[in-house]
């Protein structure tokens, strides 16, 4: 979704624009910008595309400057183009925004009135406009009061001016916004990552606040303009390889880095020696909670969803599962006994952010897991849960989904253990197979050249469904998203049982279907499902685990087999063989696989 970047130095700033506009293209956009202010006048290079596009544009153009300001956009208001892109600049300022602003037609309204002239359909426009109206009769720190007082729904913004030649304001409400320190140059970021070739030396607006910087000072303001104090965090320095190496995709990459990143977290979590799980200072204790409410969006919800299988499995709470847009809404009944789980890769998702707000605010026992631990989420979490899972830049949920999975298997231990809700013999044996897992992981990926043959039946089709039961059923879900996301075709995941009620109608003679039924509890009535769909045309994939027993069950048109282990771990194994059916499939279209259309890998607007 749209990154921003701004600069202000006593240097040329557009070559660390662009390179840090390239570590934001990993959040997803399809176009891109730059202004700068250069003797006196604001000039913007923008263009439809990539960051490449925009480079070439440059070189022509021979923009420069001291102070400026980048962006990419994910398009919400106006179609991706050269116009709609931003910055967005009148003669007097120039603005990059991510974001919504839910009252750009009444304002825009109100400007056209005052004789404003627009060029693009950008809810952004109106923010150029409304501060080149308030900076006729207010000083610059009014004028930012006043224009941000205006704006309803979320921003982060990033602003230069004509008449302040070497300063950059930044403001956020809702969409994060990083500010990062640097020998006389200081930088604005969409996330730390963005900044981090530059400085390791970053602080985070709140919702509400602006800042001023300028090539020697920072300066931070809540909304009234009261001047407040912020604490420089100093990034830990890692030497995390972010190239896609050998590989052709990232997204490659991270599913073969699984076993690797699944290894390092058991690590940090697991006490070999003693056999017991670490998770220390954990703020409450155990018997002060009896419900648990997990919440996410997306692969972040299905591995909210899985968990909930685990939770009640192993413990006597009660478990609910939200996903993050609709829980913000409703009239929640919040209850002091109820731990908040919110999970999220990025940390960032605006709508599951919303929701650890209102929980916030509601006084409520709050935790995340969460791949970026800068991320807003963490920080404003009561407890954070890392998934220590290193940088996962294909916008397709891999590694991340994996490690979500395993630091919620890993608390849902802990509590049950804890709450006495198994014993210690049940305990110990499934912190031992957890040591298992890695290496079960790695023998799964074995599995791809089966995988790669079987894709090229589900490419050129009509639509496809993903069965599944129990432990099965969020698997199934997540393998239908992937499919849909990377290779655009229409897959549903369904619970097995529930197909008679209704979904049975859309299988016909052919139609290829995932059906995942590991040799668990529910394996003979998820085999009785299968050839339901079977007897009615359809071309059974079927997912299960290796196993002595033979599968009874006929014409089942192709099969792959992952290792054997516990009827809970099992979902980590059945994942693999799903997202590598995505990914291949998507391969032999010839899709953009890293940044699927229309996707964000952040996704900082509701
Ligand atoms: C799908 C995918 C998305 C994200 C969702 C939440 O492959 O990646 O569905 O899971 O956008 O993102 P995070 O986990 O960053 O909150």
């Amino acid at each position: 979704m749209c990154g921003i970047v701004g600069i202000t130095s006593n240097k040329q700033v557009i070559s660390p624009i662009i390179n840090s506009l390239r570590k934001l293209e990993y959040r997803g956009y399809d176009s891109a910008g730059i202004a700068t202010l250069n003797q006196g006048f604001i000039n913007e290079v923008k263009c439809e595309g990539r960051v490449n596009a925009l480079e070439k544009n440059l070189l022509k153009s021979k923009l420069e400057g001291t102070v400026g300001i980048g962006h990419v956009r994910w398009a919400t208001h106006g179609a991706p183009s050269t116009i709609n892109a931003h910055p967005h600049s009148s003669e007097k300022v120039s603005v990059v925004h991510n974001g919504i602003i839910e009252n750009s037609t009444i304002l825009k309204k109100f400007l056209i009135k005052k004789g404003h002239k627009f060029k693009s359909q950008t809810d952004t426009e109106v923010i150029v406009h409304l501060i080149t109206e308030y900076l006729k009769k207010n000083d610059l720190k009014k004028t930012i009061i006043k224009v941000l007082k205006k704006l309803h729904g979320s921003f982060a913004l990033g602003i230069i001016f004509k008449d302040y030649p070497d300063m950059i304001v930044g403001a956020r409400r809702g969409s994060p916004l990083a500010v990062g320190y640097g020998p006389n140059e200081n930088y604005l970021g969409s996330d730390s990552y963005a900044l981090k070739t530059m400085t390791n030396k970053i602080s985070y607006l709140n919702d509400g606040e602006f800042c001023i910087l300028k090539n020697n000072s920072v300066e931070f303001f809540n909304d009234i303009g009261n001047k407040i104090n912020k604490k420089i965090l100093e990034l830990s320095e890692n030497n995390e390889n972010y190239d896609k190496g050998d590989f052709k995709h990232f997204m490659a990459k991270e599913i073969e880095e699984q076993p690797v990143t699944i290894k390092n977290c058991v690590k940090e979590y697991v006490d070999k020696i003693n056999n017991d799980i670490n998770i220390f200072n954990f703020p409450w204790k155990v018997n002060e909670i009896s419900s648990i409410v997990l919440i996410g969006c997306g692969t972040a919800f299905h591995s909210c969803l899985m968990a909930k299988y685990w939770f009640e499995n192993f413990t006597t709470l009660d478990v609910s599962v939200d996903i993050a847009s609709e829980f913000r809404y409703r009239k929640n009944k919040f209850k002091k006994d109820a731990l908040y789980v919110f999970v999220s890769q990025s940390g960032e998702t605006a709508d599951t952010y919303a929701s650890l707000d209102l929980c916030n605010k509601n006084k409520m026992k709050t935790c995340s897991i969460v791949n970026v631990v800068e991320s807003s989420i963490a920080r404003d979490s009561k407890f954070v849960l890392p998934i220590h899972c290193g940088p996962e830049i294909g916008v397709a949920s891999t590694k991340a989904f994996l490690g979500q999975m395993l630091v919620l298997y890993i608390l849902s231990l802990k509590i049950s253990f804890m709450r006495k809700d198994i014993d210690k013999e049940t305990y110990v044996n499934k912190i031992k197979s957890l040591f298992t897992l890695s290496d079960l992981i790695k023998k799964t990926l074995e599995t791809d050249s089966k995988t790669q043959l079987v894709c090229n039946s589900f490419v050129d089709i009509k639509g496809s469904m993903f069965l599944g039961r129990g432990y099965s059923y969020p698997i199934a879900l997540e393998g239908a998203l992937k499919l849909k996301e990377l290779s655009y075709v229409h897959a549903e995941g369904y619970p097995a049982g529930e197909m008679k009620h209704g979904p049975l109608a859309l299988i016909e003679e052919g139609m290829p279907v995932v059906v995942i039924a590991p040799r668990d509890e529910y394996y003979t009535k998820t085999i009785s499902n299968m050839q339901e769909v079977i007897a009615r045309g359809a071309k059974v994939l079927l997912i299960t685990n290796k196993s002595k027993d033979e599968i009874y069950s006929e014409n089942i048109w192709e099969y792959i087999e992952v290792e054997n282990t516990t009827d809970d771990l099992l979902p980590f194994l059945i994942t693999i063989p799903l997202q590598k059916l995505a990914y291949y499939s998507a391969l032999k279209k010839g899709y953009d696989i890293d940044k699927p259309r229309n996707l964000a890998k952040s996704v900082t607007v509701e």
